[in-house]
């Protein structure tokens, strides 16, 4: 089992809409192992299937942010449907792990109710408040192709893609630094 690369905005991979799951076998089981090691390397409280560059309608949540004990295993959602989100709203700083470093104020519902598949292939439904709520939102966002950025003013929009474009500069220039390095020891 390994962790994956995470899918990074403005991949337009992160753009689609992600398709529904026929049920579960051997290979979705293999997928939500390799995305729970992934989403706790990264430490982030969601990751969509998007996100490792699988379009298929999935996402985990962190276990203690569903509302589990320390240590829980991340809750995981097939095929998830919200079915109400509340009127009632919550404005927080949201971060996402395809906008490393970027964390800005969304407005979401306070609660959110959700129907999904578990990975028993049993349907079951979870209901969710606070962080809990704006996870589940945030994720089944991202199953529509549907992102952080999308959430903010052109302004901030401009900043965001800014820094972004900025450190993927710096992490290009660094790895080409290493590179030569790397060359000299093999060759010594
Ligand atoms: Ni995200």
């Amino acid at each position: 089992m390994a962790a994956r690369p995470i899918v990074r905005f403005p991949d337009p991979q992160l753009r689609q809409r992600s398709a529904e799951l026929d049920g579960v076998d051997d290979s979705v089981r293999q997928l939500v192992a390799e995305m729970a090691e992934t989403m706790v390397e990264a430490e982030g409280a969601g990751l969509a299937a998007i996100q490792v560059a699988v379009p298929l309608r999935l996402f985990l949540i962190d276990g203690q942010v569903a509302g589990g004990p320390e240590g829980a295993p991340p809750k995981v959602f097939i095929n998830p449907e919200i079915l109400e989100i509340s009127a009632e709203a919550q404005t927080g700083d949201e971060g996402c792990l395809s906008f490393p470093d970027v964390f800005v104020p969304v407005k979401r519902g306070l609660r959110a109710k959700v129907r999904a598949i578990d990975l028993d292939g049993n349907s079951f439904e979870a209901e969710g408040e606070g962080l809990y709520a704006r996870a589940l939102q945030h994720e089944t966002d991202h199953l529509n192709g549907r992102l952080l950025i999308d959430q903010v003013g052109p302004v901030k929009r401009e900043i965001i893609k800014r820094k972004l474009r900025k450190d993927a500069e710096a992490e290009r220039q660094e790895a080409a630094e290493r590179e030569p390095a790397r060359r000299a020891r093999s060759a010594g």
